[in-house]
């Protein structure tokens, strides 16, 4: 067993692991952090999609081990408990998701590619969404969603740089 230490939403978290315990492994069974979905486990399905010091990444894919020291996000640390974060209501308002088991990757896939990239375009989301498989809804609503948020997020900068 090894002993991990990371950061999980803001939080320092410390747990014991197998080497082959995979991150995704960790949230949700030692953390009980389930909103990070268990879907293909080979790095097909972006279900299990969570942010790494800023990038997402199938935590599927990465072990527990690697891991250590690093800051992770996932879709539990979107949220407050007053309000839901921006995508996640933009998601609700245009009904863009018809599942939980998809939409937690899918969240986070878009707020690491605005984090990085306020204000991309319709083909930069395409591609940041390109991982995360949705058999249900098709991604024109997704896609409506992420861009009124950066929509919103621009509106903001330039109220911003007038006031
Ligand atoms: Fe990780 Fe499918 S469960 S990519
Ligand atoms: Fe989740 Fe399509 S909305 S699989």
């Amino acid at each position: 067993m090894a002993k991990v230490t990371l950061t999980v939403n803001g939080e320092a978290r410390t747990a014991s692991v197998s080497p082959e315990t995979t991150l995704l492994r960790l949230l949700r069974e030692e953390f009980g952090l389930t909103g990070s979905k268990l879907g293909c486990d080979v790095g097909d399905c972006g279900a299990c999609t969570v942010m790494v010091d800023g990038k997402s990444v199938n935590s599927c894919l990465m072990l527990a081990v690697q891991a250590d020291g690093r800051d992770v996000v996932t879709i539990e640390g979107l949220a407050t408990m007053e309000r839901l974060h921006p995508l996640q209501q933009l998601f609700e308002d245009k009904g863009s998701l018809q599942c939980g088991f998809c939409g937690p990757g899918i969240i986070i896939s878009a707020k690491a590619l605005l984090d990085e990239n306020p204000d991309p375009t319709e083909e930069e989301i395409r591609d940041a969404l390109a991982g995360n498989l949705c058999r249900c809804t098709g991604y024109s609503k997704m896609i409506e969603a992420v861009r009124a948020v950066a929509r919103a997020g621009r509106d903001e900068r330039t109220a911003g740089s007038v006031a």
